[in-house]
Order: structure tokens, then C-alpha cells, then sequence
């Protein structure tokens, strides 16, 4: 073994997929080639004005400038606690059942630090998020994928999970709006995951990272509305997104006091928290206007629209989705997820994701993100028009 040969635990994460993609991205435009990326989830428009100008003033107040407790500023646990209740209709105690977290990617791996052994098992969407088996992966446990189907409107299949997963699960990650599918939750689907959760004794981690960016009229709910959610689950809810917040790695934990007690313990030990800047800006995105959101909402349903319109001329049947920031369609014929995108490079230079990159029910897909500014995505769409036709 040699100094730096990585970890057991590390060597067991899965491989990167995008790796070879970006390498051929690198050497096009290396050879002149314009790339457009339609990968990446991260909003292209900027934090709304009165965030930034929140955080200008909290940055330049030297009450902010040590170390921040793991527990949260009151401001921040107040002002997600009053969004949760005018905006889901849910009771939040500030004091136990809300925390921030540096983003929701580190409370989810870190939840897994937290709850789970080697011999457990963690229960993850696939395709999903990638974090819901790396976590795990690292943490030294297992992990059951409930795969997201189309003829279940992309949501798990809770009669068909494994007795034997189910009797070790001690974590169970699950996330609507959904990303990479981009469905809703079905009606009564977390009805029936409480259900389950208290029968099998884990813990239920709702990712609400896409609620605040739905379309045509839908308003996404929260976990922690449905009646017991409480008693069996926590959600991580994340500014990243819905506030064009992705670079300020805000986000909190909320629900199951005991839960996040626990979460807590571990993050202690491991981080020092969320600069408390970061904790004031987001208290301000929290009781801010709606309206910027609206905004940003029409933009990507119209961006939506154009590549849904797009797809339907070159033979990829979809339905329009009515949250996230990603359109998720099938392959055609005679393809895989890798050999589609690899030719969508070749003949438009676009990059889509291959479905498979989220779990090997995500093989027969491919995924186009809308955070790309509208120019360069009239252009995608155009290019693909004009090459895959
Ligand atoms: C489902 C889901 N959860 C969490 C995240 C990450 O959120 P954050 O920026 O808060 O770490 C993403 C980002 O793409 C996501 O798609």
C-alpha cells in the first residue's frame, strides 16, 4: 500500500460518470468547439439584491465575525420557524427542532456519520441525488435503492421494498420535488412513508431542496406537514436553490428534536458552523417578498417549456415537470443514457446528463438542467433541433 492510496471507504464510492464527459468537454473547447452545458443545477441568476444587501451589513458587523455555535442565531432559527409555519402551515419550535446546516449536502452526509453502522442500511432513491448512497458508502453501511419508476410517478414502490433492507433501514432518504426526475409527490405517498417508518423504526430525511421552484400553479408541501412526520423524520430545507443561494451554503435541519439533537452531537465534533452572516442573509431571503421568486419561477418555466417543445421535434416524448430546475426524458431508441449524451456532444456540443450518473434506474434517461441563461438555451435547443432531427 503507498502513502497515498486512499481509504477502504473511500476506494468503495462509485465512480465518478461524468469524468470521461468532461475530459471530451475540456478538449473541445481546448479545439475552439462552444460548449453549451446543460448539466449542472446551479442557478446562472444572481441572489436577490435585498439578500446580498442583508449580508453586506451583517459582514460588516464584528458581532459576527467568530466562531458561530452549531445551535444556530436566533434570528436564523426564528425566521426559518416563521417561513415553515406561513409558508407549510408547520409548527417549528426554534429552540429543539431547528438547526442550520452549511448546506444541505453536508447535512445529509453527516446524518449518515450520525445514524448509521456498518451493518446498517440507508434507504435511497434511485436514481437520486448522489449523496443518498455516498454518505452511506462512507459512513461504512449500506445502502437498498428503491428505484423511481415512471408507471409510479417516479416516487418508490414502498410494497416492493426488500423485508430484509427494511428490518436493517435505519435512514430513509426521499425528495420531491425530485431531482433528477423532476416529479411532485404523489397524493398520500408520505401518508404511507410515516406509515412505514413507524413500523420499521427509521429515520424518514425528506431533502426539501426544490419546494420553493414549482411551476403551473403547484405549491409543493412539506414532509413535516403530513400528520406523525414529526415523530418519524426530519427535513433538510436549503436556500441554495429557490433563493439562487448556491455559493452561500445555507441550510437548516428541521423536525425530530431527538434527531436533530443527535445530528448536532456529531456536527460538534466535526464543523463550526455557519458563518453568521450566512445565518443573518438567510433570516432576510426567509421574511423577504415572494415576488422574486415568482420571478425567477415564470424564467425557468419558460426556459421548461422551450426544451420540452424542443425535445417533442426530435422524437423525446416528455411531460413538463412542475418542479425543480431539470427536465428528465428518455433516451431514444437504440440508445443508453452515456452513448446519448455522448452524441448530443458530438453533433450539438451540449452536454446533458446521463441518467445512469444518478442510480441504475436512471439508465434510459437523460437529464437537462434550465440554469442556463436564455440565449445560450435557445441555442441548445436549436443546435439539437438541427442535429438530432
Ligand atoms: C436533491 C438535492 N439535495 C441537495 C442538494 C444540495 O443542496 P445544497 O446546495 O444545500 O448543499 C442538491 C443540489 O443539487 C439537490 O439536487
Amino acid at each position: 500500500m503507498s502513502r497515498t492510496d486512499p481509504s477502504k471507504r473511500l476506494e468503495a464510492m462509485p465512480p465518478y460518470m461524468f469524468a470521461e464527459l468532461e475530459r471530451r468537454v475540456a478538449d473541445k473547447r481546448k479545439a475552439g468547439i462552444d460548449v453549451i452545458s446543460l448539466g449542472i443545477g446551479d442557478p446562472d441568476h444572481a441572489t436577490f439584491p435585498y439578500i446580498v444587501e442583508a449580508m453586506q451589513a451583517a459582514v460588516a458587523d464584528p458581532g459576527n465575525h467568530q466562531y458561530p455555535s452549531n445551535r444556530g442565531r436566533e434570528e436564523f432559527r426564528t425566521a426559518l420557524a416563521g417561513f415553515y409555519e406561513r409558508r407549510f402551515g408547520v409548527e417549528i419550535d426554534p429552540e429543539t427542532e431547528v438547526i442550520p446546516a452549511i448546506g444541505a449536502k453536508e447535512c445529509i452526509y453527516n446524518l449518515c456519520f450520525a445514524f448509521l453502522d456498518p451493518g446498517d442500511v440507508a434507504l435511497a432513491s434511485d436514481p437520486g441525488y448522489p449523496v443518498y448512497t455516498g454518505g452511506p458508502i462512507l459512513a461504512g453501511a449500506e445502502v437498498e435503492l428503491l428505484p423511481l419508476l415512471p408507471e409510479h410517478g417516479f416516487a418508490p414502490d414502498l410494497d416492493a421494498i426488500d423485508p430484509m433492507a427494511l428490518s436493517k433501514a435505519r435512514l430513509m432518504f426521499i425528495n420531491f420535488p425530485n431531482n433528477p426526475t423532476g416529479a411532485i409527490v404523489p397524493d398520500g405517498f408520505f401518508e404511507r412513508v410515516v406509515e412505514l417508518a413507524r413500523k420499521h423504526e427509521f429515520l424518514v430525511v425528506h431533502d426539501n431542496a426544490y419546494s420553493e421552484t414549482t411551476y403551473d400553479g403547484y405549491v409543493a408541501p412539506s414532509f413535516l406537514a403530513t400528520p406523525g412526520a414529526k415523530e418519524v423524520g426530519v427535513e433538510v430545507f436549503s436556500l441554495s436553490k429557490g433563493f439562487n443561494m448556491t455559493g452561500w451554503r445555507c441550510a437548516a435541519i428541521l423536525g425530530n428534536a431527538d434527531a436533530i439533537q443527535t445530528y448536532w452531537r456529531l456536527k460538534t465534533n466535526i464543523d463550526s458552523g455557519l458563518f453568521e452572516a450566512v445565518q443573518m442573509a438567510g433570516a432576510a431571503a426567509l421574511d423577504g417578498p415572494r415576488e422574486p421568486l415568482a420571478e425567477m419561477n415564470e424564467i425557468y418555466a419558460r426556459r421548461r417549456d422551450l426544451v420540452v417543445g424542443a425535445l417533442g421535434e426530435i422524437g423525446v416524448e416528455v411531460s413538463a415537470p412542475k418542479g425543480t430546475i431539470y427536465v428528465w426524458a428518455p433516451v431514444p431508441e437504440g440508445h443508453t443514457s452515456t452513448t446519448f449524451a455522448e452524441l448530443v456532444l458530438e453533433e450539438a456540443a451540449v452536454i446533458v446528463s446521463p441518467g445512469s450518473m444518478y442510480g441504475p434506474s436512471g439508465e434510459g434517461f437523460f437529464r437537462i438542467s434550465l440554469t442556463t441563461p436564455d440565449e445560450r438555451i435557445s441555442e441548445a435547443v436549436e443546435r439539437m433541433r438541427e442535429h438530432l432531427s
